[in-house]
C-alpha cells in the first residue's frame, strides 16, 4: 500500500524530510507511527506528528529541534521529547520501547526496545503501523498486525486478549475511534471489551486517566454518538450507576452543538479556547443529584475552573431562568446576573432553554453588555472636584447602571450624570 502525502501540508513534509536527514546522519532508523500515520492512510487531516526512533530518541530530537529551530521539551524518564515549532506544530519523538504491565490496570514499566516491541504494546491494529522515514520518495510500511486491512475494512481490533486488562482506558479509545470513523469494533474485540467492563476494570482504574479519554470523546465531532455507545456498553459506570443516556441527553447535546457553532461563529475571539469538553460533561451530569455530581468532580480530579463551570450550570435554578426570561428585565440586571459566568455556562444556559427572551438576553449580554466600558475615569471625578474615597465606587456603579440601561451613551452624558449625582 503506497501512502499518499499529497494532502500533507508543506510544513509537515519539511519536518519529515528533516527527520529523514537526521536519521541518515545518525544511523538511527526513524518511523512515522500512531494517529498521524493512521489518518494519513485514511486521508484525514492530522497535524500531530508521532515519530519513533530506534536508538536514542532524545539525542535524535535534539538534532531535529536544532534543524527546525523548535523548542524542545524532554521527558528523560520515558526517553521521549516534544518539539514545539514556531508555527504551532507539535512533533512527538519517542525512543522505541517495550512496556510491561506489572498488574491489572496499572501504569506500565517502560524499557528501551525494538520497533516490533514498540508496535506490539499498542492499543489497536489500526494504530500499530509504522512507516520508515527514508530520504526521497522511498517508503517502507511495517504492518505486523494487518492494520492496513483493518483500516480498509473499518475494524477496531486489539492486538492481544489482555489489551483491555493492561489498559482499561482502551475501552473508551475503542469506542472513540469506532464512532469517529464510523468503524466497527470487531466481534472478538467487542467480546473482550464487554468482559473487561463486566469485570469492573473501569472502576479499578485511576479516574484521572479515564477523565482524559472521556473529555477527548466529548470533544469529538458527534459527542452524543460517543456517549450513547459508551452508555449502551455499560462503560459509563465509572462515572455513575445512575447515568441514563436517553432522549433528553440526545436533545440537549443536539442543542449544544448548535449553540457552540453559533458562539464560535460570533464570539470565538472573546473566549478562546472554548472548553467544549467541560460543556458536554456538565450537560452529561446535569440529570444527577448535586451530591453525586460533586463526588464525580472530586473523583475525576477536575480543576477549580472546571468544577466552577459544572457547578454553576447546575445551580441555575428555575427562579434564575425565570428572571432572565422576563421581557421587561433591565440590561443592568441581565449584566449583574451573568457577569460572573463563563462563556461555557452561558452556552449551556442557552441550550437548556427554549425561551426566546432568555436566549435573546444571553445573546445581548455576549454581544453588547459584556464588552461595554465606562468612558469616564477617576481623573474625571478629580477634575470635577470629588475627593478620592469610597464615593468613587458608588458613583461609578450608578453611571455604569445608567450606561447599561441606555440612559447615557457618551463621555459627555456620563459627565453630565456625574455632575447631577454629586450635586
Ligand atoms: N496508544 C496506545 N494505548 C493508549 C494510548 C495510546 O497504544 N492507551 C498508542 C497508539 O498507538 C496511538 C498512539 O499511542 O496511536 C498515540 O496516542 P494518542 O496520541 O493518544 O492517540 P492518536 O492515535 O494519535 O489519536 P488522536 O487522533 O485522537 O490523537
Amino acid at each position: 500500500m503506497k501512502t499518499s502525502f499529497k494532502l500533507v501540508p508543506e510544513a509537515l513534509k519539511k519536518i519529515i524530510r528533516e527527520t529523514a536527514e537526521v536519521s541518515q546522519e545518525t544511523g538511527m532508523p526513524a518511523y512515522l507511527v500512531g494517529g498521524f500515520l493512521r489518518d494519513l492512510i485514511l486521508g484525514v487531516k492530522n497535524f500531530d506528528l508521532d515519530i519513533i526512533v530506534i536508538g536514542d530518541g532524545i539525542n535524535f530530537a535534539q538534532r531535529l529541534a536544532k534543524r527546525l529551530k523548535a523548542d524542545l521539551r524532554k521527558h528523560d524518564r520515558f526517553k521521549t521529547a516534544t518539539l514545539m515549532l514556531a508555527s504551532g506544530l507539535k512533533v512527538d519523538v519517542a525512543t522505541a520501547r517495550t512496556e510491561r504491565y506489572p498488574g491489572l490496570a496499572m501504569l506500565p514499566v517502560v524499557s528501551p526496545g525494538s520497533l516490533e516491541g514498540d508496535l506490539r504494546r499498542r492499543d489497536f491494529s489500526i494504530n500499530a503501523l509504522a512507516l520508515r522515514i527514508l530520504p526521497g520518495q522511498d517508503q517502507q510500511m511495517i504492518d505486523l498486525f494487518s492494520g492496513q486491512k483493518d483500516l480498509a475494512a473499518g475494524k477496531i481490533r486489539v492486538l492481544h486478549a489482555l489489551s483491555f486488562l493492561d489498559d482499561p482506558t482502551r475501552i473508551l479509545r475503542a469506542v472513540r475511534f469506532e464512532q469517529r470513523y464510523n468503524f466497527k469494533i470487531e466481534p472478538s474485540t467487542l467480546a473482550l471489551l464487554k468482559q473487561a467492563v463486566a469485570a469492573g476494570l473501569l472502576q479499578k482504574t485511576h479516574a484521572h486517566r479515564l477523565r482524559d479519554e472521556l473529555v477527548l470523546m466529548l470533544k469529538e465531532f458527534y459527542p452524543f454518538k460517543q456517549i450513547n455507545r459508551l452508555g449502551k456498553l455499560g462503560a459509563l459506570i465509572f462515572l455513575s450507576r445512575n447515568l441514563k443516556i436517553g432522549l433528553a441527553t440526545k436533545n440537549l447535546f443536539k442543542r449544544l452543538e448548535e449553540e457552540i457553532l453559533w458562539f464560535q461563529k460570533n464570539f470565538s475571539f472573546s473566549c478562546w479556547p472554548l472548553d467544549v469538553g467541560m460543556i458536554y460533561l456538565a450537560a452529561l451530569l446535569s440529570s444527577l443529584p448535586l451530591v453525586e455530581v460533586k463526588a464525580i468532580i472530586q473523583k475525576l480530579g477536575l480543576c477549580r475552573k472546571e468544577e466552577e463551570k459544572i457547578l454553576s450550570f447546575y445551580m441555575m435554578d428555575s427562579k434564575f431562568k425565570q428572571r432572565l426570561s422576563d421581557k421587561r428585565i433591565k440590561p443592568a440586571e441581565i449584566f449583574s446576573l451573568l457577569e460572573s459566568l463563563s462563556c461555557e455556562v452561558i452556552i449551556l444556559l442557552r441550550a437548556s432553554s427554549t425561551n426566546g427572551n432568555l436566549k435573546q438576553h444571553l445573546a445581548d449580554f455576549l454581544k453588547i453588555y459584556r464588552g461595554m466600558r465606562l468612558e469616564v475615569r477617576g481623573k474625571d471625578l478629580r477634575n470635577l472636584g470629588v475627593l478620592p474615597g469610597p464615593c468613587y465606587k458608588k458613583i461609578f456603579a450608578q453611571v455604569w447602571e445608567a450606561k447599561l440601561n441606555g440612559q447615557v451613551r457618551s463621555y459627555e452624558e456620563e459627565v453630565v450624570l456625574i455632575k447631577s449625582l454629586i450635586k
